[in-house]
């Protein structure tokens, strides 16, 4: 039998509520600040991702999932979704319409990296991102979205928010020469990839995840020592903002992000929940990107967060969601009972409950052994009698006595049970 491509996950319609939980909380607490939803293609021109994710990353050097089309266009698919938000916002000539623009998006992502718990090849993002604005505010209102869909997840305590600020260009120009003299001394100990990141870009350094390298890391210079008055003062005022709020954050000079088009604020929301991919939500300011791509300059801010990662420290916590039991089940004791049960579960189904009828022709033992599997309180029961009576037998799961209900009184019956119970 062929199986799943590595590093890609089903979800089965067992898991399905938590899913559309995490999804609902994460449409329900964008909307409220205003953004609405946007879809973009799965996949783009290759260049897209070289531009704007950046050719020094990780994820464009090893983890796209890049080919041909049978037009000989290289594609690409999406290794994350604010090159394609950015591209979309440029294309529709969305940089002259009403500034901030805000949207966000589910959506599927996908490199090539090696699975593990929480790493994936196919993996799933909440984003948002918010473009026309420098203000601190607009860094503090992608934070306090994403913080306000942590707690609504029940993963307030749960998470931790390191912030940092990485400066402007001009800034980070002069921490990158600090770091190239820090770790010259030391550049041919260090891993294949982090000898070219001290060529290509040094911060990177900072980031990696092998043990040597890190061990060079330690005392390494500090961004924030680097600051530029702007930059500071931007770096100052997010932080104030937070501090109104009541946001907590640990400052965290040793987050500088997987991706290249970062600028100033830079952000990361870690739980101990999940083992070593401890990240589930990471963002921060990109103020170049959109220059990066041959447009506009405008400056921008967002954030995404891994379905699969929060999923997992969801199921770890005590989580504020339960699957919706179905309402009933209606079973026909003979061949005509069961076309009178599949019409009043068409009528049960009209009035918004969720109503099921056997589909196997089965005995009412039979149907009462499935409806008990599923969860199903009770079965209403179609008979003989009672389709002379116009009314039906409602039977119990738990072995309470049973009542009889008029047909046309089954649905009030059913929702005062559900109420009541
Ligand atoms: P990122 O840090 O690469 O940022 O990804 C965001 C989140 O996606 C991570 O914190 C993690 O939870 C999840 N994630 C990333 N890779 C995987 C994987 N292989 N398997 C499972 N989950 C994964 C971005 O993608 C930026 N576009 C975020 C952003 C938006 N910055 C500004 N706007």
């Amino acid at each position: 039998m062929i199986q799943i491509p590595k590093g890609c996950k089903d979800m089965l319609p067992s898991e399905a509520y938590l899913w559309q939980a995490v999804e609902q909380t994460a449409r329900e607490t964008a909307e409220c600040y205003g953004f609405k939803e946007i879809r973009t293609p799965v996949f783009e021109h290759t260049e897209l991702f070289l531009r704007g994710v950046g050719d020094t990353t990780d994820i464009v050097n090893k983890e796209m999932y890049t080919f041909l089309d049978k037009g000989g266009r290289s594609v690409t698919l999406r290794p994350e979704g604010t090159a394609g938000v950015a591209r979309a916002f440029v294309e529709h000539g969305l940089q002259g319409g009403a500034l901030p623009f805000k949207a966000y998006y589910l959506i599927s992502a996908f490199r090539y990296e090696r699975p593990q718990a929480g790493r994936l090849r196919e993996f799933h993002q909440f984003g948002a991102e918010l473009y026309g604005s420098a203000s601190a505010s607009a860094d503090a209102e992608a934070i306090l979205l994403a913080s306000r869909f942590l707690n609504s997840l029940n993963l307030g305590e749960y998470t931790e928010l390191h912030l940092n600020s990485i400066g402007c260009k001009h800034c980070r120009a002069k921490y990158a020469e600090a770091l190239h003299e820090y770790f010259r001394p030391h550049v041919d100990e260090m891993c294949e990839d982090c000898r070219s990141r001290f060529v290509k870009n040094p911060l990177r350094i900072l980031d990696c995840k092998n043990e040597t390298c890190k061990r060079f890391t330690v005392g390494a210079p500090s961004m924030l020592d680097y600051l530029c008055d702007d930059c500071r003062a931007h770096f100052e005022t997010l932080k104030s903002l937070l501090d109104a709020a009541g946001v907590a954050y640990t400052v965290d000079p040793r987050i500088v992000r997987g991706l290249d088009y970062y600028s100033r604020t830079v952000f990361e929301f870690t739980t101990d929940l999940i083992g070593a991919q401890a990240t589930v939500l990471g963002g921060g300011r990109y103020d170049g990107l959109l220059e990066q791509m041959d447009a506009k300059p405008t400056p921008a801010v967002g954030f995404a967060a891994g379905i699969e990662r929060l999923l997992l420290a969801v199921e770890a916590v005590d989580a504020p969601f339960v699957e919706r039991l179905p309402d009933v089940y209606v079973a026909g004791m003979d061949a005509a009972s069961r076309v009178r049960a599949l019409e009043i579960a068409e009528e049960l189904r009209s009035k918004g409950l969720i109503a099921e009828c056997d589909l196997m022709d089965r005995s009412l033992k039979a149907q009462f052994k499935y409806a008990d599997k599923l969860g199903f309180t009770f079965v209403v029961v179609i008979g003989e009698n009672e389709m002379a009576a116009g009314e039906a037998e409602v039977r119990f799961m738990s072995g309470s006595e049973a009542e009889r209900v008029k047909f046309g009184e089954l649905a009030q019956y059913i929702r005062d049970y559900r109420r009541n119970h």
